[in-house]
């Protein structure tokens, strides 16, 4: 099947000053109509950048190279006019924070309604009812009295299933949720989880589950890309992930989740950080945290390797 979305070889610059320093690296990424890729890395690996440049809303500091495609229209470089109309209408994102996305003066039917006029044109108690039902449908109780509150008498939780509920006043094909659980506590964070799944099936939108913690994604996602350093370094189906990862850094993600059964135990955590843009040692940028680097790895930055149809991995170790 064509993919909704065709970001291929995307590159981002950031002009810092005197420096422009590169923090993505040539992304290629695929998502087809209603399916649900996971993307996950450690803090600072690019994924946000990845879909914040997909949608032309980084800025004037950064540059961006490659192609990212919707339904075969090139985004990349589109006039603004054209990408306001994708933004919300076919491409929806949510942010970890609520209350940074949200207007704390205004109530949370009127920006709900907002959406719901910016991309369907509606408007007066045609929007209000509209508003009531989304809210309805992201599980918020009493949604005609919730309608005239403000962001602060609202949870956290449920100030999550309002940006999810303006999200999906635009219909969109393609819901990007970058962390949308991160900032809440585990019970409410099953409960989002939830959600997001159950509507993605009603709605047949395709969704991109960003998150550090693969655990999220294991339930929520047909495919799962690895992203490190600016760079996707292992693609696969889930299950696939899970039972034979081939990156050894997709290995180091998968032995730092938790145990669901047994004692709690301490978390083995890849030792290291992700390095910054600038900061990236000549080789494979994951080789220095490496349990299986070898002096080749330190020399040139390795190949992407098909194991399978539909699993890669840029390490120059799986070959072997
Ligand atoms: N506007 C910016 N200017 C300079 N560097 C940036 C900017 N935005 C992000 N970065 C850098 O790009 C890298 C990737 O960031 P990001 O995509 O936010 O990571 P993630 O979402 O995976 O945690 C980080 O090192 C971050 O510091
Ligand atoms: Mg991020």
């Amino acid at each position: 099947m064509a993919p909704l979305v065709e970001i291929r070889g995307l590159t981002v610059d950031f002009d810092v000053g005197p420096r422009v320093l590169r923090a993505l690296h040539g992304v290629d990424l695929a998502i087809g109509p209603g399916e649900a890729v996971g993307l996950v890395g450690e803090s600072g690996s690019g994924k946000s950048v990845t879909w914040l440049a997909a949608l032309g809303l980084l800025g004037a500091r950064a540059r961006l190279g490659g192609s990212v495609r919707l339904q075969g229209e090139e985004l990349l470089g589109a006039p603004v006019r054209r990408l306001e109309a994708v933004r919300g209408r076919r491409i929806a994102m949510i942010f970890q924070d609520p209350s940074s996305s949200l207007d704390p003066v205004h109530r949370v039917g009127r920006q709900i309604g907002e959406s719901l006029s910016l991309h369907r044109g509606l408007a007066g108690a045609a929007a209000r009812a509209e508003a009531r039902r989304l809210l309805d449908r992201v599980g918020i109780a009493a949604a005609e009295r919730r309608l005239d509150e403000y962001p602060h008498q609202l949870s956290g939780g449920m100030n999550q299933r309002v940006m999810i509920a303006i999200a999906l006043a635009g219909e969109p094909d393609l819901l990007v949720a970058d962390e949308p659980t991160t900032a809440l506590d585990a019970t409410i964070q099953a409960q989002i989880l939830d959600l997001l799944r159950e509507l993605r099936r009603d709605a047949r939108m395709a969704m991109v589950l960003i998150s550090h913690d693969l655990g999220v994604v294991a339930e929520n996602a047909d495919r799962i890309a690895v992203m490190y350093a600016g760079r996707i370094v292992e693609l696969a189906p889930t299950a696939t992930l899970f039972a034979t990862p081939a990156h050894p850094y997709t290995s180091g993600l998968l032995a730092a989740l938790p145990d669901l059964e047994g004692p709690r135990r301490r978390l083995t955590a890849i030792p290291g950080t992700v390095p910054e843009p600038g900061r990236l040692p000549p080789g494979c940028a994951f080789a220095p945290r490496c349990p299986r680097a070898e002096p080749a790895c330190d020399t040139a930055v390795p190949a992407d390797v098909v194991l399978a149809p539909a699993h890669h991995a840029a390490c120059r170790r799986v070959a072997a």
